[in-house]
């Protein structure tokens, strides 16, 4: 039995402009009306862009929805053009931003040192980093999986000493199921996340128990409760099926409804 509230949260990458996103996310609130999801806790991720506007619906609507953004600078402040600051993120609302997703770390070039002083700047700036780890197809296929876990892992809990377990969050994500329609199976998903659990354990000791952390990789509506069974999986990442209010509503209820029908009793 975990005490752990899940996390859902809806990655919309690089889609979505400011005016789609409101229509989006005032259908989304309407969706969430009908709907007992308080049990968890769900969060939107747009492209910076969004933020002020997806804010001001959810501030306008009073909905239930956190405000999270998909990347932010390892830079407080100065002459870094094109970065935004955890300090600016924090001023919009935003609570929570994803750190070092495989496709920042693919595309752009952010390895692990980088990603360890990003969630750093996250935290300094008053954010909850949810930092993104998993393995590729190749590590996967020679049998390297755990051991990429704890480079990727152990480099961001080095860099965050004695930080406080409420204020971190990591999220699973195997590179081969990320877009693929491949999910991990419910049984891989939850043997890398205790393994991530156990690896976080040595940094963080007993507090390594409220640590959240999710799965991510193409997760929808019709496996997202198979998925958080597993007990130490604690939400989901979810990316395309975020980028329609049903696809993600569907994703909240079924792991809202998951929570309740099973022992797992979420604290407020
Ligand atoms: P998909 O759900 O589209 O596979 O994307 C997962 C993801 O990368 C979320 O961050």
């Amino acid at each position: 039995v975990t005490d752990r509230r899940p996390i859902v949260a809806g990655n919309w990458k690089l889609h979505l402009d400011h005016v789609e996103a409101v229509h989006h996310v005032t259908e989304l609130g309407m969706r969430l009306r009908t709907m007992d999801v308080a049990g968890v806790d769900a969060v939107v991720v747009p492209p910076f862009i969004d933020l002020r506007s997806v804010s001001s619906v959810i501030e306008a609507e009073k909905l239930d929805l956190a405000l999270g953004a998909q990347h932010v600078s390892e830079f407080d402040q100065g002459a870094y053009t094109g970065e935004v600051s955890a300090a600016m993120l924090a001023r919009l609302g935003v609570t929570i931003v994803l750190v070092g997703h495989s496709e920042r770390r693919t595309h752009f070039h952010m390895d692990d040192a980088t990603v360890a002083r990003t969630a750093a700047a996250a935290l300094r700036g008053g954010l909850i980093p949810m930092v993104c780890v998993g393995e590729s197809e190749v590590e996967r296929a020679d049998g390297s999986t755990e051991e990429v876990l704890a480079r990727q892992l152990g480099a961001v809990l080095g860099e965050l000493d004695g930080v406080d377990p409420d204020r971190l969050c990591v999220a699973y994500e195997p590179i081969w199921a990320i877009g693929t329609g491949t999910a991990a199976t419910p049984e891989d998903a939850g043997s890398a996340c205790a393994h991530l659990r156990k690896l976080a354990e040595q940094h963080l000791g007993e507090g390594a128990s409220r640590l959240r952390i999710l799965y991510g990789g193409s997760v929808g509506a019709d496996n997202a409760a198979e998925l958080v069974l597993p007990p130490d999986v604690d939400g989901l990442l979810v990316g395309s099926a975020s980028l329609t209010a049903a696809g993600f509503a569907g994703v909240l209820g079924a792991v809202a409804d998951c929570y309740r029908s099973t022992r797992r009793s979420p604290r407020r």
